[in-house]
């Protein structure tokens, strides 16, 4: 009996010892397949609805290089620069340096808002437009007069604000005088008038019998003026020799404000107004 027993004890510890290992057994090959579909059902491809946000990495904080300039560049600030609609109308026509010319045009309708007598001898008597100037520019030719008088020069201002009415008036009355070719070698097509943008002035002397001519160049009054006429932040416009950039033949009368720094560069540079805007880049 007891080696019976012994057998069956023997027997049964064998038979839970081989259930234990191939419990052990299961238990793992479970394991290793359930990880398996885990990772499978975890791998979720992104929807439209809710994109994926790839990581960005963080930038790091830029200082804008200054633009690179020669001798030949002069950097300018952006609102400067004349902005053009598709007809070549400018829309930024307050602006001190706008650029008219042939190739652009104001506004038909454009009147400067801050127009003003300066305080300067006219070759006339009476309140009329042509008195009238742009403040900054005003100013500016104040300063140029006080500057002559104290070497006594004595110059006169002769015609400075235009309203496109009156230039229509001007040029069609030379346009039945001369035709067109003489024409528009002396005056601008309305709305092409520099005079428009209340920054011009025409100045004479007694000298050139307070008339705008080419004289007037000659006189000793017209050589103080192209001497110092940018110290005082104006530039003689239609320069001698200028006609194939400017379009106009030479007026030494013709004064255009464009402060004084702008002024002092393009006269140490010999330029035209257009030639200026040719080597300006913007700030
Ligand atoms: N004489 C200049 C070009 C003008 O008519 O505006
Ligand atoms: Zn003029």
């Amino acid at each position: 009996m007891k080696k019976k027993h012994f057998s069956v004890l023997v027997i049964l510890l064998l038979l839970t010892g081989c259930s234990k290992q191939l419990d052990d057994v299961n238990w793992k090959f479970w394991e290793y397949f359930t990880n398996d579909t885990a990772e499978e059902v975890v791998e979720e491809t992104p929807t439209e609805e809710e994109p994926v946000e790839e990581e960005q990495p963080e930038e790091s904080p830029q200082t804008e290089a200054p633009p690179e300039t020669n001798e030949n560049q002069y950097v300018l600030e952006e609102p400067f620069f004349t902005v053009l609609n598709e007809e070549k109308v400018i829309e930024n026509t307050e602006n001190l340096l706008v650029l008219v010319n042939k190739n652009q045009s104001l506004p038909a309708d454009y009147v400067p808002k801050d127009l003003t007598i300066p305080d300067v001898p006219f070759s006339f008597e009476g309140d009329y437009e042509k008195k009238y100037l742009r403040e900054a520019a005003a100013r500016a030719l104040e300063e140029l007069f006080a500057a002559a008088e104290a070497e006594n020069v004595e110059i006169f201002a002769v015609s400075g604000y235009r309203s496109y009415e009156t230039q229509y008036g001007i040029y069609n009355t030379y346009l039945k005088k001369w035709g067109e070719e003489k024409t528009n070698a002396v005056s601008a097509i309305p709305g092409h008038s520099e005079h428009q943008t209340g920054l011009a002035m025409d100045i004479s002397s007694r000298s050139a019998a307070l008339d705008l001519t080419e004289e007037f160049g000659n006189t000793p009054e017209g050589k103080w003026v192209k001497e110092h006429a940018s110290e005082h932040g104006f530039i003689i416009r239609y320069p001698e020799d200028g006609e194939v950039i400017t379009g106009y033949q030479y007026e030494p009368w013709h004064l255009r404000y464009v402060g004084k720094e702008v002024a002092a560069y393009i006269d140490e540079h010999d330029l035209t107004l257009e030639e200026f805007f040719d080597r300006a880049i913007k700030q």
